[in-house]
């Protein structure tokens, strides 16, 4: 078996595929005495488990903390826990059903569809300011501005704030990755905290001025005479906040990444010979901005790619080598932008499958649309440098010449 990466180490993080490949090669299961986990390496097998009823994101429906030889959350870090409580990813049925229900009503792909004016809207005016420069930061000056209005405009949350809300975002997230300070978690309790705050404050503006938009639907729904808690609607409007901008954010930034060094591909865009729609599917797949998703063992029998699994166990699905198995995807470390092949394992799959992949999917169309037409010459205007983080992964800037 090839040896357990460590996942913290900025060379790895640099290029994990051939290492990740190594190791998909070498087994699809291996035991990561680090982090205490099983870790898949294999396309079908992480498609399989995405969609296993036997295995859940919680455990805490059916057992306790004890019998998972875990301990109950660190009450130093009790807001970053609050926050996270009843977000739909820490959720398992009957509560996961009743909230994503409510919450995909608003992303159905017609919904979604009829705010394409809206997103081309705000693509455009940002893009004329970078038209304006001769080199900008694709992150700083587009993406993260047009993803976070988008997500904003859908809540109803006042433009003005979205700064504070991608800040708090920010160091939030830290708190997913295998490796995470206690300075890092610090910073996320307290931005927690505040985002907190924030949220509560914002369901109360809305009840008193309701104005049709998702936090004010949420605070307002009466579902079968049933309505959401005020902790119910800040954990929703407050997932939908980090996982509405981030991961967008980053495919639009590793997918420019790879076009710009791969000129032919980048060609194939700008002629049209393959159109936006179709392109995102080969960004999402190659360098995903996701690259790991977790699951715990909850029922007995539960045998993946050959190898027992204790309840209470904890399996890791790595996602980037996953996308990039030779036995699902055919010369996979190909950058091949007309592949489309939308049935990539990016969005995840199963109950908790990206309900938001509608929206990402337009909102990096859209961008790619208008980055292709406007600026056929598009260059790296220097080498981009990823963080040093390996679940989240993404670049820290994209400086590009026009
Ligand atoms: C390219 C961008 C995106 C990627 C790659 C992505 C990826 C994912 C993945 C892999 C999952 C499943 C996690 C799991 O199974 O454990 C997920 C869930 C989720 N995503 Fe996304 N996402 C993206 C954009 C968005 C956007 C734009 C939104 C909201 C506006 C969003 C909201 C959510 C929510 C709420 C969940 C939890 C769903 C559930 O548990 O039922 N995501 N996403």
């Amino acid at each position: 078996m090839g040896t357990t990466p460590n996942f913290g180490d900025p060379t790895f993080i640099a290029d994990p595929y051939p290492a990740l490949n190594e190791l998909r090669e070498s087994t699809p299961v291996f035991w990561n005495e680090q982090s205490g986990q099983w870790m898949l390496t294999r396309f079908q097998d992480v498609y399989e488990t995405l969609r296993d009823r036997r295995l859940g994101r919680a455990y805490t429906h059916r057992y306790d903390h004890s019998r998972f030889a875990r301990v109950a959350p660190d009450p130093r870090w009790a807001a970053f826990h609050q926050h996270e409580q009843w977000s739909l990813l820490s959720l398992e049925p009957p509560d996961h059903t009743r909230i994503r229900r409510l919450v995909a009503k608003v992303f159905t792909p017609r919904a979604v569809a009829a705010l394409r004016p809206t997103l081309v809207g705000f693509s455009a005016s940002l893009l004329d300011e970078c038209a304006e420069r001769d080199t900008f930061d694709l992150l700083a000056d587009y993406a993260q501005p047009f993803s976070v209005a988008v997500i904003a405009s859908m809540l109803g949350v006042p433009r003005e704030d979205t700064q504070s809300l991608l800040d708090w975002s920010h160091a939030i997230v830290k708190m997913y990755e295998l490796t995470t300070t206690d300075d890092q978690r610090v910073a996320a309790n307290e931005a927690a905290a505040e985002f907190i705050a924030y949220t509560r404050a914002l369901i109360a503006t809305k009840r008193s001025a309701p104005d049709g938009l998702l936090v004010s639907e949420l605070a307002l729904v009466e579902d079968g005479g049933e309505r959401l808690t005020d902790d119910e609607i800040t954990s929703t409007t407050m997932v939908l906040l980090e996982a509405g901008h981030e991961a967008t954010v980053n495919t639009l930034g590793n997918g420019l990444r790879g076009l710009m060094k791969h000129r032919e591909e980048w060609r194939r865009v700008t002629t049209g010979e393959v159109d936006a729609r179709t392109a995102v599917e080969e960004m999402l797949r190659w360098d995903s901005p996701l690259q790991m998703f977790e699951r715990w063992v909850l029922d007995d029998g539960v045998v993946i790619a050959g190898q027992e699994m204790e309840v209470g166990q904890e399996v890791a699905m790595l996602f980037g080598a996953a996308e990039r198995d030779p036995r699902r995807f055919p010369d996979p470390d190909r950058f091949d932008i007309g592949r489309g092949d939308p049935a990539h394992i990016a969005f995840g799959g199963g109950i908790h499958f990206c309900v938001g992949a509608p929206l990402a999917r337009q909102e990096i169309e859209v961008s790619l649309a208008g980055l292709a037409s406007r600026f056929p010459d598009l260059r790296l205007a220097e080498e981009p440098s990823y963080h040093p983080t390996f679940v989240i992964r993404g670049l820290q800037s994209v400086r590009l010449s026009t």
